[in-house]
Parts: C-alpha cells; structure tokens; sequence
C-alpha cells in the first residue's frame, strides 16, 4: 500500500521513541548496571549494531526461529548479506576473537548495554527494536561463573525492587541433545495426530522449542514427555549438580524447569531465565543466559569455554511502571541564576559557566525575562539559593544572592560570586542544613526540569 507522502511521519511499527520523561528510569538501570559491571570486574565492550548475517546463522543457529523467522537481513550496497544483529553474545564472540582476548588474563569479562532486532509480531513488551544489556564470561568453565551471573542478577533486580522467579535446566553437551531429541521425536510418533501443522513441522525442524510452546494443549501433552535432565551424560550431570549446590549455599531459591530450552542453539548444559512472579509461562521473561562453551571454537576462535546472561531494558522498565516503582529522584540543583533583560543575560552567561567549572549544581532559564517567573522556577526545582542579576546589580558589578529558604537578600561583587557560593554550600554542608556541591553526576541533573516557555514578563515585575 502506497503511503501518502504528505502524512505526518510515523514510527515504524514495533519500534518506540524514548521520550525524555522516560530517561530517569534509563539512567537508574543504566547506572545501578555500571555499579555492578565495576563490582563483578566486568569491562564495558560495544559491538557493531550491522554485522554479517552468516554470524548469526553460524552461532544463533539455522533452524532457530530467531534466524529463519526474525532477523533484519539485507545485502546492503555491496551485495555483502548484512543483519541487524538479533543478540549481542555473538557480536561479542567475534570482538573476542578478533582481538585476540584469548591471549589476556582469562576469565575476559565483559558487558554491554544497546539496542537489538528481531521482525517479530509486536505486542506489550515485545518489540523490533529493543534494549538489552549482557555480561558475558571467557575462560571460565567453573560452575560457579553461572552463580555469579545469578547473582549479579539477582542483584539487579532486588536494587530496583523486582520480584523474579529463577528458571533453571541443563541442556547437556551436543550429543545429549541428540539422544534426548530422537527420544522427544520418537515418544510422538503416537501422538502426532494431537499436534497442528505447524508444530509438526517444528517436531522435524527445531523439536525441542516445542517444549516452551505457548499452546496449553501442547502444554498438557508434553506433561508425560521424556526430560532432558534424564539423559545428562555424566560430565554434564556433575555440572549441573555443582551449579544447583552453589545455588543452594547463596539460598537462592530456584525452579527446576525441564522445558526451559531458549531460542539459540549456541547453549551447552546450564540455561536460566528470570521470570516476574506473575509469569507462569515466560512470555515476559526478564533476561536469560547460558553456557555456551563450544561458541568460540565453532567461530573460528580457540577452544574457550563461555558463559553469559542478558535482561530486556524494555521489559524491565514496564514491569517497574506497572508495579509503580519510581526511580530516586534526581538531587535538585543547589544554585539557581536569574536574569533581568539582555545585558544582564551576557553577564549571567559568564556566571552560570563559571559556577558550573566550579562543580556547583546550577540550573537557569536564560530564555525567560521576568523575575516573578524565574523564581517560580527556582522553587519548583528546589534550589537553595538564586543569584540574580538585575538593573541594580548590572551597574554595580553586583550579584543579588536570595536564600530561597527564607527569602533573606545579600549583595555580593559579581567576581567573588563563585567563591562565596562555595563557601556558602560548605559551610551549610558541615552544619548539615543543605548539600555539598557536586554530589551527583551531571547527567543525573534532569534540565528538562526547568520549563523553558517563552516569557511575556518584563524587568517590572522584579
Ligand atoms: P534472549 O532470551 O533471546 O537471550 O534475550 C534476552 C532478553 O531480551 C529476554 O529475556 C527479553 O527480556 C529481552 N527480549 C528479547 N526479545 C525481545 C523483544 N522482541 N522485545 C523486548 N525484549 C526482548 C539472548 O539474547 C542471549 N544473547 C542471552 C545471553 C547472553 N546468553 C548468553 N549470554
């Protein structure tokens, strides 16, 4: 259907905008993430949102929904199949060796933090772009690695008030999976008259992710099917066995969940997901990870076992609104800078710079002309002081200074404006009555706060 060029512009469908109201929810994930990657010694890597499609099929597998189904791939100018990269484990596979990582101290810890695609059909929590962050574990074929995946999970989720439940299920080693697929196979071959067209061809293509089939009859048939956790080879087994012991000395409470197979072919023995407690079938799982222990070798890489785990932002953020969980606020600014009329703003602008080199938190609205308004400002934002610069001030190389506490006025020189702001802040610091400057991070600092409309207001109502 041909569209009507002179349409407002849509988004395209499953693609969202992140909106600014949207962003103090971004930075707390993205910062309690950061915290964590520091304590865990993770490093951050980012990888190419374009790589080549035939990454993909190698690692996320042929038959995977994820590729035949999902994936953005094109040839782009050169005629070279490219794909918008559905994961960020492969990416971050190839990056390892490429650059050689094999050759620093193992275990490589990395993570990452960026959008991804998959052409699915979008719904709540379900879109063509979509967030994730990952950490992903190089050198490590302990156990205890998928334990501190966990934990650092749990972690997360637990700073940001979320209640998950752990799904946990060991997939085996390649040839596990075989035997285990042949008996799945072989136990429908009386029962495949109970199963539509599509999940029989599924039965042939990919038959173990009819174990996590949505279908409630399907659900109820595969009640007597054969367990994967029945046919663990003995090396796989003791894994497993170890990785559940660690779980249980941390008390973490888990679910044995035999159908938990996920969508990608790289894994090798433990699988997990996080799940909200209200999910009793994992359509809105939170994140899940693996091993995958044979990935980089399968690359092109040398043998290196590997582990790793990735959340949904998207998912996480919407379960938060839905359980009405706010972020912290942002610190408000200790100073805010008022102007009246323009020779007054050039000043300001010098003003507010200099503050601000000085690691003071400042808000302004330089757009504005009326006092009445721009206090109005100042008090919304809950700023402890506001340094005007009016008629007065401008002639006398002065700068007004309103503790907006109590309203009290004092005139200090424009050049030992700064000066004295700091000494103000630190004092107040030490008695415990307003912050120390420089508290928060910048970009913790929400300008959009400071409404920014145009002002009719005049110098008179100062
Ligand atoms: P995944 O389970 O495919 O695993 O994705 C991880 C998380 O990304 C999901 O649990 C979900 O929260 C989120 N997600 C996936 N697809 C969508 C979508 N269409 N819309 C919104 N959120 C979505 C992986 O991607 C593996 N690379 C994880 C991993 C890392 N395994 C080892 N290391």
């Amino acid at each position: 259907m041909s569209k009507d060029p002179t349409a407002p512009p849509q988004l395209l469908r499953g693609m969202k905008d992140i909106l600014p109201l949207d962003q103090p929810y971004w930075w707390w994930l993205f910062d309690t993430l950061r915290r964590l990657a520091t304590d865990f010694s993770f490093e951050r890597i980012e990888t190419p949102i374009l790589e080549s499609t035939s990454l993909f099929t190698r690692s996320v597998g042929e038959t995977t929904d994820i590729v035949q189904k999902e994936m953005y791939s094109f040839p782009d100018k050169n005629g070279e199949s490219v794909a918008l990269r559905p994961e960020g484990t492969t990416g971050v596979v190839r990056a390892y060796i490429e650059h050689g990582m094999l050759n620093q101290p193992q275990p490589v810890k990395l993570w990452y933090f960026g959008p991804f695609f998959r052409h699915d059909r979008p719904q709540s929590g379900r879109y063509r772009q979509f967030w994730q962050f990952g950490f992903e574990v190089f050198g490590a074929p302990q156990p205890v690695m998928e334990c501190q995946l966990i934990l650092m999970a749990r972690a997360l989720f637990s700073t940001l008030g979320l209640e998950t439940s752990l799904q946990l299920n060991s997939l085996g080693d390649p040839t596990v999976r075989e035997q285990y697929i042949k008996a799945f196979q072989a136990w429908f071959k009386t029962r495949k008259s109970e199963l539509s067209e599509d999940q029989r061809l599924q039965l042939q293509r990919n038959p173990l992710r009819l174990l996590d089939s949505h279908d409630p009859h399907l659900h109820t048939l595969l009640d007597g099917a054969p367990q994967i956790l029945d046919y663990l080879d003995e090396p796989s087994k003791q894994h497993f066995a170890a990785v559940v012991e660690y779980l249980d000395e941390l008390d973490i409470p888990f679910v044995l969940n035999p159908r938990l197979v996920r969508g990608l072919d790289y894994y090798r023995r433990t699988v997990w997901e996080f799940w909200p407690t209200d999910d009793e079938s994992g359509q809105a799982s939170l994140g899940g990870g693996g091993r995958y222990d044979t990935l980089v070798e399968e690359l092109g890489g040398r043998p290196t076992p590997a582990v790793g785990f990735a959340g949904g932002v998207d998912r996480l953020l919407l379960k938060l609104k839905e359980r009405q969980i706010q972020p912290p606020r942002a610190e408000p600014p200790q100073l805010y800078v008022a102007q009246l009329g323009e020779p007054a703003r050039k000043k300001m602008l010098r003003l507010f710079e200099d503050l601000r080199r000085a690691g003071l938190r400042v808000a302004e609205s330089m757009t504005k002309d009326g006092l009445k308004q721009q206090l109005e400002v100042a008090g919304k934002l809950g700023a402890h002081y506001t340094l005007i610069i009016g008629q007065k001030e401008l002639m006398d190389d002065t700068v007004l200074i309103r503790d907006m506490e109590n309203g009290m006025q004092e005139v200090v020189a424009y050049g030992k404006a700064v000066v004295e702001m700091e000494k103000r802040l630190a004092k107040a610091k030490a008695n415990g009555t307003k912050p120390m400057p420089g508290l928060v991070k910048p970009e913790r600092f929400d300008p959009r706060q400071v409404a920014d409309s145009t002002d009719e207001s005049t110098a008179d109502d100062a």
